[in-house]
């Protein structure tokens, strides 16, 4: 079943075509990563899927409901988290939870504030102000209010950027619970180890469509793997990624050619 199904997306800045027709699905409760190069759209294709801005063209649904069309339903699927921590810095965290949790009007919103809390590893932290958490600790604050409710899908927009490697560790364990547990992550990232690492399935975004599609190794398999003799090399998926969208690669040359300028 699909959670997320985009087809045909496009979207236009003045005369920037920024989206020139986009598709993809997204099986329910995997983790599925948007890469692109700075601009090429990833945010903007995420304020699509969250009903922030609208396409030109195309349609899309999320949870089976349509983002033109059924906007509020989709609101009510989803959370959002965008690159900047939202959380109030002169709240503590567990009253960044509880605020949250009460904006939507929750019962118990204590007990869901505490629950989170625990899953996060945020207890001990819980009753200081957020100003005084580290970068990784206020990122999963952030995640964490985004999941009170319990919506079924997540967009994550670069959820790593600027954390330390424990943060970003941190911070994908807490993706991998979430999918674990059947949430449907959609994030994006510029970070090729995190889509390697993360995701069931990563999709190329370069030059306003999804240039490839597919699981790690699907992706990897498009290079043949290097053939100097005295080293033997499996393209990472860096490799593939900079092949696909760099100046001088082109996904479909020959691979003969291909192999030989993997070998530089
Ligand atoms: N509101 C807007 N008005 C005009 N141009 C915009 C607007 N939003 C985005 N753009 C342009 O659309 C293109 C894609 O931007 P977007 O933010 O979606 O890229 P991105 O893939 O998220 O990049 P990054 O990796 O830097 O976050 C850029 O050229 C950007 O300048
Ligand atoms: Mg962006």
């Amino acid at each position: 079943m699909s959670a997320i199904e985009v087809r045909g997306v496009e979207k236009s800045f003045a005369d920037v075509h920024v989206l020139r027709g986009v598709d993809f699905d997204v099986t329910a409760g995997s983790i599925f990563a948007l890469l692109g190069s700075n601009g090429a759209g990833k945010t903007t294709l995420v304020r699509i899927l969250s009903t922030l801005l609208k396409s030109d063209s195309g349609t899309a649904t999320v949870n089976g409901f349509d983002v033109a069309s059924r906007p509020g339903d989709v609101r009510e699927s989803i959370s959002l988290t965008g690159q900047f921590a939202a959380v109030d810095e002169i709240l503590t965290g567990r009253e960044n939870l509880l605020l949250i949790a009460k904006l939507r009007h929750l019962k118990n919103p204590g007990a869901i504030a505490d629950d989170l809390l625990a899953r996060f590893s945020l207890v001990e932290a819980g009753g200081r102000r957020a100003a005084t958490y580290s970068g990784g600790m206020r990122r999963r604050l952030d995640i964490a209010m985004s999941l009170i409710g319990n919506p079924p899908i997540i967009f994550l927009d670069e959820p790593t950027t600027g954390l330390d490697p424990q943060a970003r560790i941190d911070v994908w364990q807490t993706v991998k619970t979430l999918a674990g547990q059947g949430t449907t992550v959609l994030l994006t990232t510029q970070y090729l180890d995190e889509a390697e690492y993360l995701a069931d399935r990563i999709a190329i975004l370069h030059k306003g469509t999804i240039i490839q599609n597919g699981t790690l190794a699907e992706l990897k398999q498009l290079l043949p793997p290097a053939k100097v003799e005295y080293i033997e090399k499996q393209p990472s998926l860096e490799d593939v990624f900079l092949a696909l969208t760099g100046e001088t690669g082109e996904p479909d040359e020959s691979d003969e050619h291909q192999a030989r300028k993997e070998q530089r």
